[in-house]
């Protein structure tokens, strides 16, 4: 069902950027921090202001003017005051959904893109985008609103991650439904960005040892450079009830704005002037705290690079009575720049690390920032910038492989599919936005999911239904869910060279009830698989299966492709009557899966 490969692939002369991902793991806003407003005014405030619209259960709104009491010396509103505000309305909203009390496990990254001024209005409305066993996923959104001018502003998006705890037993937290497309695609990716959260800690100390970063230390002027010494920061906190909840734990907004003073403190000891925080990394509260504890803040400037530095902070607890046994509550980096009159961001004095301990930070923070990068780079909203195909390397697998199932969840999430043709029980959906026609085909098979999923997630298997692949080569088994493949399709005319691809295949079993497994391809570019004169590269945008459980041996099969423009004639020519290529290839892969529905090839059964 398309030109070779069966996945709609496009000759790579003919790519075409691919669409904007929202909401990835980090919400992330380009543009540098400016105090300035920006012309246009949000849709988001029409939401707001407008009382008759759909509004999701769990939503939670929080309105507060900014106070100088809320602000720092350049009378902004201070992000550690912003950050106990969003914590207090996702909480109350993972509050409204569990319907017991809820704490602070995660915050994801968080990019500022406006500063709030003192007499501005802050706009705080947060949502459950998912829930799973006891955690959920809240989204936030933060809008800046001007009362003369009625202007408004997306300050940042946030997500967090709470835990429902009761006293004497195990909370299992009921799902939510999604409806709108937009609740049902934050639903889909929310499971994808709870895998990635899971395993954070671990994927960056393996990218921090892999990544080997080149320091400079040695070739440095040391006379020009600031000590790294002199930007510690000590600081303790004594945990009051103001600071927690009935329960006596203590607010993670309430650490994390403690956590901000200390990496203020530090950063404006390098720069000598008034920092603005422009980023903050993964917040995971490892621990809880209570009433009563003591809370020591450690922070220093681990690295300046020539615009920006990173500042670290680490966060432990202990009681008065236990004073050497201390928890380490969290530890967190956070990006700091300093901006001129005109709002430009100016250039930082370089660092000298202690040895040891320090120089490490220093590396790491090098790191770090590729990594941040990296992550920016293929999971955020400035994904429309990323080639087609993205080379692969160890430091970006794991956000490809997010990436690819995630644009694939977007594409199925979608309200605006609607039914094309139907034969004998095989549906045709077509979507059409912006420079893209999508297209899925859907059919029920009387097979069981888990198996079909083990059938098609092996595309080795594919040339047994599909005549587009003509080979299937398995390329590296990059873990026990993420597969590349180089495939051979057959020339699309006679006298054209046939197509080569180099595909990524991420594959997922169901969260819980009513999710689909998911099998998504997207190409990426692998310096062993270069071009070659023997094949034309082609190349796929965003394309796979979505299996449903339908009960007992029944499968609802759906395959997605969302094509471009190089290859629309030949979508729109399949499309106009469902030609009987997109509708044998289809049957070709039922009878697949019926053939081989008892009879699994070993290598499939042990994955
Ligand atoms: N990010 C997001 N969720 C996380 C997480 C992380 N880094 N680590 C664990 N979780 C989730 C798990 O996925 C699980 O969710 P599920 O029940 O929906 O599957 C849930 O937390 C419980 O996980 P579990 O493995 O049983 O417990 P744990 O020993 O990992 O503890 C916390 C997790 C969050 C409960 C624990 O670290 C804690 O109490 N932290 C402090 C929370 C707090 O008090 N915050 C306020 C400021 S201190
Ligand atoms: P790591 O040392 O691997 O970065 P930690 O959790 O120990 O991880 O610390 C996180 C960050 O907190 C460090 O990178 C550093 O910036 C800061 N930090 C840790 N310990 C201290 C300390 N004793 N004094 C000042 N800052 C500290």
């Amino acid at each position: 069902f398309r030109a070779p490969c069966g996945d709609f692939t496009v000759c790579a002369r003919h790519q075409e950027a691919p669409p904007c991902i929202p909401f990835g793991l980090a919400s992330v806003f380009s543009g540098r921090i400016s105090r300035k407003s920006v012309s246009h005014t949000e849709d988001i405030g029409d939401t707001m202001a407008d009382n008759k619209r759909y509004r999701n259960p769990t939503e939670v709104q929080m309105s507060q003017l900014v106070l100088p009491c809320h602000t720092n010396h350049r009378g902004e509103l201070s992000v550690g005051q912003l950050l106990k505000w969003i914590d207090t309305t996702a909480c109350l909203s993972a509050e409204r959904h569990a319907g017991c009390p809820c704490v602070t496990a995660s915050m994801d990254d968080i990019y500022f893109e406006h500063t709030i001024s003192v007499g501005q209005v802050v706009n705080i409305k947060a949502k459950v985008n998912r829930a799973f066993n006891s955690s959920m996923e809240v989204g936030i959104q933060v809008v800046s609103e001007d009362l003369c001018s009625e202007k408004q502003w997306s300050v940042c998006k946030a997500l967090a991650t709470f835990v429902a705890h009761r006293e004497l037993s195990k909370v299992k937290l009921k799902q939510v439904t999604p409806l709108t497309e937009e609740e049902k695609t934050e639903h889909g990716v929310a499971a994808e960005r709870r895998r990635m959260r899971l395993v954070y800690a671990d994927t960056i100390k393996d990218l921090l040892a892999r990544c080997a970063i080149q320091d400079d230390l040695d070739s440095k002027d040391y006379s020009n450079m600031v000590p790294a010494e002199k930007t510690r920061v000590e600081s303790v906190e004594l945990v009051l009830p103001p600071h927690a909840n009935h329960q006596g734990n203590t607010f993670g907004g309430q650490i994390m704005a403690w956590m901000e003073n200390v990496a203020t403190i530090a950063a404006s000891r390098l720069c000598r002037a008034h920092p603005t925080l422009k980023a903050i990394e993964m917040f995971h509260f490892r621990g809880p705290s209570q009433v009563g504890d003591r809370l020591v803040f450690k922070a220093i400037v681990n690295n300046a690079f020539k615009h920006s530095m990173e500042v670290g902070v680490c966060v432990e607890a202990y009681r008065q009575e236990a004073e050497t046994q201390r928890r380490h509550i969290n530890s967190a980096f956070m990006t700091f720049v300093v901006l001129d009159e005109d709002d430009q961001p100016q250039k930082l004095p370089w660092i000298c690390p202690q040895p040891g301990e320090g120089e490490r930070r220093y590396r790491e923070a090098s790191a770090r920032k590729k990594i941040r990068l990296d992550r920016k780079y293929i999971v955020s909203c400035k994904q429309a910038e990323v080639p087609l195909s993205v080379p692969w390397d160890p430091s970006n697998q794991v956000y490809l492989s997010y990436n690819n199932v995630s644009s694939l969840k977007t594409l199925v999430a979608k309200d605006n599919w609607t039914l094309s043709s139907e034969i004998s029980q095989v549906r045709l959906y077509t979507l059409e936005e912006d420079k893209f026609l999508s297209f899925h085909l859907e059919m029920v098979v009387h097979v069981d999911a888990a198996q079909a999923f083990l059938l098609l997630s092996d595309l080795r298997r594919r040339p047994e239904w599909d005549k587009h692949y003509r080979s299937v080569e398995l390329v590296q088994q990059v873990d026990e869910d993420d597969t590349i493949y180089h495939v051979i399709s057959p020339s699309l005319s006679g006298n054209s060279k046939p197509q080569d691809f180099v595909i990524l295949a991420s594959r997922r079993k169901p969260c819980d009830n009513g999710d689909p497994y998911v099998i998504a391809l997207r190409s990426v570019t692998l310096p062993t698989h270069c071009e070659t004169p023997e094949y034309q590269r082609g190349e796929t945008l965003c394309s796979g299966f979505c299996l449903w459980s339908e009960g007992d041996q029944l499968t609802k099969v759906s395959y997605y492709n969302q094509a471009t423009p190089g290859l629309l004639n030949y979508v729109t020519t399949n499309v106009a009557g469902l030609s009987s290529e997109f509708y044998n290839t289809f049957k070709a892969c039922e009878h697949f899966l019926l053939d081989n529905r008892n009879d699994l090839a070993p290598g499939l059964q042990t994955l």
